[in-house]
């Protein structure tokens, strides 16, 4: 078996470096899963400070509006304007509150701490989030989810182009994540029952029999209306989420990822991506108290390096989708 120091992501990163440039075209990056405290944050400012690095233009977004966070981990005050000044309408556009963080290329839309309304917003206030988001001008945006598998949290994962599901190696983090991917494509489904009027099968099948897996779904689907059933096929098959496994301290850990794609797949029928996995780092605290990002601060350790792999497996799967489209 590999033990953890072998398993040192070999240095590739500055390979792809500016390489392609133009290749990029914009992308929306959400980092969620079903659990507080177990590294969305440190993954979303990670993505946006390596991406940023590599000199694509970055916004990241704190959606994690009950406790957002995320200028922590970039090592910054709190910014004073904040999504809960674009939620209620004080400020127009996304543009007016993306503040500089200090790093080249990286700005940061801050959650608010205190506007409770921000945490839950109204439909109409979450359409025309979604859209400025959509709207804004970079190369890569990272929204930063709370925890949990509130519907509210699920529309931000789902509008996003890709989808990051953290874990750690702990059966309830592992059985949170499952409830929250399971959340989100059940959730899509709901988008797209009306698309395709698929909402009287799927009544009915959700009735019947409850709780039950996507892949079950789909069968019970197919067998009453096979039509029905090869769009719901579809819809899964388009659905996949990629996977990173924090806090790895062990060997036996390493393994965790491929083996939950692997059950996953085969037991529910989600086709999900392991992107990598990220140690854990005993001396994590030394960035918080020099008021430094992590990836920065630790630089020289495995963690940094787990997590400039993680950008790097990003980098290489936008520059495929750029390939297939040229
Ligand atoms: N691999 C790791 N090694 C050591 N410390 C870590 C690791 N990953 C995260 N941490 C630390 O754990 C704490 C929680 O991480 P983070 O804020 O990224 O989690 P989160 O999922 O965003 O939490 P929340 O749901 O509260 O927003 C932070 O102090 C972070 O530095
Ligand atoms: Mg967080």
């Amino acid at each position: 078996m590999r033990t953890l120091a072998e398993h040192t992501p070999a240095e590739s990163v500055a390979t792809s470096d500016v390489r392609s440039a133009a290749a990029f075209f914009k992308r929306i990056v959400a980092v969620g899963g079903g659990k507080g405290g177990i590294g969305k944050s440190l993954i979303a400012s990670s993505l946006g400070i390596e991406f940023a690095r590599r000199g694509r233009r970055v916004v990241l977004i704190d959606l994690d509006l009950g406790g957002a966070n995320l200028h922590t981990c970039l090592g910054i005050a709190h910014p004073e304007e904040t999504l809960s000044d674009f939620v209620l309408r004080r400020v127009e556009s996304l543009e007016e509150i993306a503040v500089d963080t200090g790093f080249e290329n990286l700005r940061l839309v801050s959650g608010s701490l205190d506007a409770i309304a921000a945490a839950n917003p109204l439909h109409q206030q979450k359409l025309r989030l979604m859209r400025a988001i959509q709207g804004l001008d970079a190369d890569l945006v990272v929204l930063d989810l709370g925890a949990g598998s509130h519907f509210n949290v699920l529309d931000f994962f789902l509008v996003a182009d890709e989808g990051i599901v953290t874990l750690v190696p702990e059966p309830t983090s592992v059985e949170n994540a499952y409830r929250f991917v399971k959340a989100a494509f059940f959730r899509r489904l709901k988008a797209v029952e009306a698309v395709y009027g698929l909402h009287d099968v799927l009544a009915e099948v959700m009735q019947a029999r409850r709780p039950m897996s996507p892949a079950r779904l789909v069968q019970e689907v197919s067998r009453r209306d096979p039509e029905a059933g090869m769009r719901l096929s579809e819809e899964m098959r388009a659905f996949r989420p990629f996977v990173v496994v924090n806090a790895v301290r062990e060997a036996a850990d390493l393994s965790l990822g491929d083996a939950i794609c692997t059950a996953w797949r085969r037991f529910f029928g989600i086709e999900l991506r392991y992107l990598g996995h990220v140690r854990h780092d005993e001396e994590a605290w030394r960035a918080v108290r020099a008021r430094r990002p992590l990836l920065l601060e630790r630089a020289g350790q495995p963690i940094a390096a787990d997590l400039r792999a993680i950008a790097d497996g990003l980098w290489a799967r936008f520059e495929e989708e750029a390939e297939s489209t040229r």
